[in-house]
């Protein structure tokens, strides 16, 4: 495996495999990698003959200065973990290398950003999209994977990729989870061993809920899902949305939509942790 510093080191790099017809796969990540990541990273190996994978903490998308300075960052570990799933390019680039100046680009997702995440986030998933479209025009893909964990994060890509009309095909990736149910995060090593016990809890109540559908309301099932989940002290829901899958609108009827999502933030101690299920999918 590879590891570039610079956009210059993988363009040329890239340049060469693409001349020799060589299919690219792309994985944006900010490292602090863990099996979820991997998933991804396997995918994209598998579907491409060249795959290469970015590490890259973007504080574009971070709305809060201690959030970026407190975000993990273990280089060394990401690069050996991306070497044993046989990845073939690390791209670590400095922020000087990503912004070569401040990206100034203001992207409308509406309504797709103006729920869940988008209110209580401003910014971020316009920083999200800067640096994504900014890798995209690096490493020119032909398929880019993306876990479901984000699942907005995933249906505002995939607005942006018919925004800008770039020839990338976007694959999503189930969430990988531990056997316990709580779904992979580079955030759960901030969990205490109480709180991580406690976490749980969240995905439990999600699973719980998906057989509800059957007898309970949307409203319903929202709400015991919000008290199952808040009974523990410790952990306190910022909201639960039951959403049409590919417009991320709230759904008032189970009727209402082909694909039903259900996405919860749920802050955990001070760790604010996110997750989702499928209803109907
Ligand atoms: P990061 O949080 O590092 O996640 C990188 C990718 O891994 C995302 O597509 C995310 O959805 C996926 N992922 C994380 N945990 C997962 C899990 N448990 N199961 C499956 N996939 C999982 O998301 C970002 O970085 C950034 O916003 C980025 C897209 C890189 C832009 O900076």
């Amino acid at each position: 495996m590879k590891v570039y510093k610079t956009v210059l080191g993988l363009s040329n790099a890239l340049e060469k495999y693409r001349k020799e017809g060589k299919k690219i796969g792309f994985v944006p990540t900010m490292g602090a990698l863990h099996n979820g990541h991997l998933s991804l990273v396997k995918k994209c190996v598998a579907e491409n003959d060249v795959c290469v994978v970015s590490i890259f903490v973007n504080p574009t998308q971070f709305n809060n200065k201690t959030d970026l300075e407190k975000y993990p960052r273990t280089v060394d570990a990401d690069v050996k973990l991306l070497q044993s799933v046989n990845c073939t390019i690390a791209f670590v680039p400095s922020v000087k290398q990503v912004y070569p100046k401040p990206d100034k680009r203001q992207f409308n997702f509406a309504p797709l950003d103006q729920v869940m995440e988008g209110p209580s986030r401003p910014g971020h998933f316009n920083g999200v999209a800067q640096v994504v479209s900014r890798f995209f025009d690096i490493v020119k893909p032909q398929k880019a994977y993306f876990g479901e964990k984000d699942f907005q994060q995933l249906a505002i890509i995939r607005e942006m990729v018919k925004q800008l009309k770039l020839p990338i095909e976007i694959v999503g990736c189930p969430i990988v989870r531990e056997e316990s149910g709580l779904a992979l995060s580079s955030r759960n090593a901030r969990l205490s061993a109480a709180e991580k016990k406690t976490a749980v809890k969240i995905s439990k109540a999600l699973f719980e809920s998906v057989d509800m559908i059957q007898t309970k309301s949307v409203e319903e099932v929202k709400n015991w899902v919000i008290n199952k989940i808040n009974e523990d002290p410790i952990l306190n829901v910022e909201y639960y949305e039951i959403v049409d899958s590919l417009t991320l609108q709230n759904v008032k009827k189970w009727s209402d939509s082909k694909y039903i999502t259900g996405c919860i933030t749920v802050y955990c101690g001070e760790v604010r942790l996110i997750d989702n299920i499928q209803y109907k999918k």
